[in-house]
């Protein structure tokens, strides 16, 4: 590859690994499946070493995904939470053996592990009782977590023992199998989406709101490193059982290893046995057990080089395609999805699964019948794979895509540029209303209660046909649905008034506007403010935000060209919902207009507040420095390559107080009830 396509290919690698980092870490929806997603870093990480002249502290080879929250508290961690170097394949299990074994040339040892496949904790005890959880956060800083820790049934309080008086232990908070497969079925039965394995749904019920409710979602936690700067052991097995003797929760499913081959038994052994434990696991993490030596072979900027993870490709079935159905999307997208002979993957029972679109039909060379094999990536649904070709049935045909929309038979359409066959009739067909019904009242949208089931039933009903007809429907109608009373009908109404407090940047999403996703709704109504000036926005105007790209700035100045949108968005500010941000939100000051400012350290608010206020003062954030950046607002424990930077660069560093004095005073967001801007008027 030339010095060019490596250069551009780098750029693309770090911006999608930087998005799937974030689906994963912080939405827990991940889009791709492990194995890409370290496939894509590998290959960064490989460019990055031929082309050492495009290499940035900036990278995400060269830092941990970030997994912080706004709703939380963060604190910075005593030592730096890495991440681990992984791979997939023996040999280069057996290059790291052959490199401790030259760097090392003694005789050490291999202390070998689980991976667990959770979402990572820092936990704090001071004399004996515990005193503060933190999840990686960015691996500088974490989410405090305390509360929720302590409704883990398998984390002590209290200690007991000969513990030290303070020190730090990390681990990993699962969901096993069972508590994930209860939680599914209720969260099913409450018609919201189902998560998309137990570690999503571990490190989302880590991350809520309430104590309580984390408690009844019965996680669990295991054990698996104290950081040697806290405590001082000879090796790390005696550390975990040390641990252990104070009633820490500790795996005992490890062995110390002499060498390459009994890593290799361990790596055999858990291949297999890992399908009867009742956790989810991804790997065998190899250790070097000696303390001594672990400090000798030290760290790189994102891992330990004394430690290194080997990872189990995800497990696959093989099962034959039934049949296949066409379903429609809310936005009218033709998704093929197969009916499968039911079969166990990975502790669970997979029926369907996705075949995306018709290319990907004859990629795989598809045919009716075909045995395929399905395995699961980050999405819900499976995915098929490959078809086993020798359990072909002589004279099996291909499928044939549907020429028009399976619901309302409308001649299906394909432009030149989209995957999907799409039904363009967007103001008929039945499954593209009730999809965007289902859309609207979504919980990360207006979180209304009417689910798949209620939005059928008052779809035939000829009740409600948009969003704002929700507002209309009175008791009487509601209390007479079939399975409904007056208090079922009362609570529907209940939630609709709850939604007219919903703000506008997720009012905006639940429009569904086509490429307007939570991140792209949030940006643009800050952006906008409110729906007038976004309304009125040009195509140039809209490509201004970051995150709107060409295709997304069309989509929405035509959704706004459609009179339908218009009146549609009328009834519903006749209804009270919010067309407009808190002024909290909006811009407060252009007291820092024009200047690029970077962040680092810890402040009194969180990272993400003062991000945030920067922007409403004019400002624009920025994670690297560079000539252009106006000054390093630091923190507490800034990062010492970005002072080092600016040092070189002439950039000036401001403090945090310095920094509030640059902003007028009314310049902070100070959410008060009364601070809700008045519903603009739109026409
Ligand atoms: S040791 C300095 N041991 O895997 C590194 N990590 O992909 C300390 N993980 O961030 C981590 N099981 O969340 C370690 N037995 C184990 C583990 C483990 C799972 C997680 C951990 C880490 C991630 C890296």
């Amino acid at each position: 590859m030339d010095r060019e396509a490596a250069h551009s290919r780098i750029l693309e690698l770090r911006k999608i690994l930087e998005e799937n980092r974030r689906l994963y870490y912080v939405e827990n929806s991940p889009r791709i499946s492990d194995f890409e997603y370290d496939s894509l870093e590998h290959e960064l990480e490989a460019l990055e070493a031929d082309f050492p002249e495009f290499a940035s502290t900036d990278s995400p080879t060269q830092h941990v995904g970030s997994d912080l929250v706004r709703e939380f508290v963060q604190r910075p961690h005593r030592y730096p939470m890495l991440s681990l170097g992984n791979t997939y394949s023996i040999a280069e299990v057996e290059e790291f053996s052959a490199r401790a074994d030259k760097a090392l040339g003694t005789a050490f040892t291999y202390c070998c592990e689980l991976k667990f496949d959770g979402t990572a904790i820092c936990l704090t005890y001071r004399h004996g009782r515990l005193v503060q959880a933190l999840t990686r956060g960015d691996g500088v800083v974490g989410d405090d977590v305390t509360e929720n820790a302590k409704r883990i049934s398998n984390i002590p309080h209290q200690l007991h023992g000969d513990y030290p008086e303070e020190f730090e232990i990390r681990g990993e908070v699962l969901m096993p199998y069972s508590a994930f497969d209860k939680l599914n079925e209720l969260r099913v039965l409450d018609e919201e989406q189902p998560f998309a394995n137990p570690r999503n749904a571990a490190s989302g019920s880590l991350k809520l709101l309430n104590p309580e409710e984390v408690a009844r979602r019965g996680l669990w936690c295991t054990l698996y490193h104290i950081p040697a700067q806290s405590l001082d052991f000879e090796s790390h097995d005696q550390a975990l059982r040390a641990a252990a003797s104070w009633g820490l929760p500790v795996s005992d499913d490890r062995r110390i290893c002499r060498n390459i081959d009994e890593i290799k038994a361990f790596i055999d052994h858990w291949d297999v046995a890992r399908k009867s434990l009742p956790y989810a696991t991804d790997g065998v993490v190899i250790k070097i057990n000696e303390m001594a030596y672990q400090r000798e072979l030290g760290y790189t900027a994102k891992s330990p080089r004394w430690a290194v993870a080997y990872k189990f490709k995800a497990e696959q079935a093989l099962t034959p395609i039934l049949s296949i159905d066409y379903q429609v999307g809310r936005t009218g997208a033709i998704t093929p999805v197969a009916n499968l002979e039911p079969v166990l993957l990975s502790g669970t029972m997979v029926k369907r699964a996705t075949l995306v679109n018709e290319d990907q039909i004859r990629a795989l060379d598809i045919h009716e019948g075909d045995y395929v094999y399905v395995e699961k990536g980050g999405e819900i649904i499976p995915k098929i794979t490959a078809v086993e070709l020798s359990k072909r049935r002589p004279g099996a045909a291909m499928p044939e895509f549907p020429k028009t929309c399976p619901d309302c038979g409308t001649p299906l359409v394909r432009q030149e540029d989209e995957a999907k066959w799409f039904c363009p009739n967007s103001d008929g067909c039945p499954m593209q209303i009730k999809g965007e019904l289902l859309h609207f009242s979504g919980r990360k949208a207006m979180d209304i209660l009417a689910g798949e089931a209620t939005i059928d039933q008052m779809f035939s009903l000829g009740l409600v046909r948009t969003p704002a007809d929700f507002y209309d429907l009175t008791l009487h109608q509601l209390s007479s649905l079939e399975g409904w009373r007056e208090k079922s009908a009362l609570r529907f109404r209940a939630s609709l008034d709850k939604s007219r407090d919903v703000p506008f940047e997720r009012v905006l999403f639940a429009l569904g506007i086509r490429y307007v996703g939570e991140t792209t709704a949030k940006t643009v109504a800050r952006h906008f403010g409110d729906i007038d000036t976004l309304a009125s926005a040009t195509e140039e105007q809209l490509k201004e935000v970051p995150d709107v790209g060409d295709v997304c700035a069309k989509s929405i100045f035509d959704y706004f060209r459609d009179e339908r949108h218009l009146i549609e968005i009328q009834r519903l500010k006749a209804h009270g919902l919010r067309f407009g941000v808190e002024s909290s939100a909006a811009v407060a000051s252009d007291a820092l207009a024009g200047k690029t400012i970077v962040i680092s350290g810890t402040f009194s608010i969180s990272r993400d507040d003062m991000k945030a206020l920067i922007e409403a003062n004019g400002g624009k954030n920025s994670g690297s420095i560079s000539g252009k950046t106006a000054f390093l607002l630091a923190g507490e424990k800034p990062g010492p390559e970005k002072i080092k930077k600016c040092e070189e660069l002439g950039v000036p560093i401001v403090d945090e107080a310095a920094f509030f004095a640059m902003i007028p005073e009314g310049g902070s967001p100070a959410p008060s009830a009364e601070d809700k801007v008045e519903q603009l008027s739109l026409f």
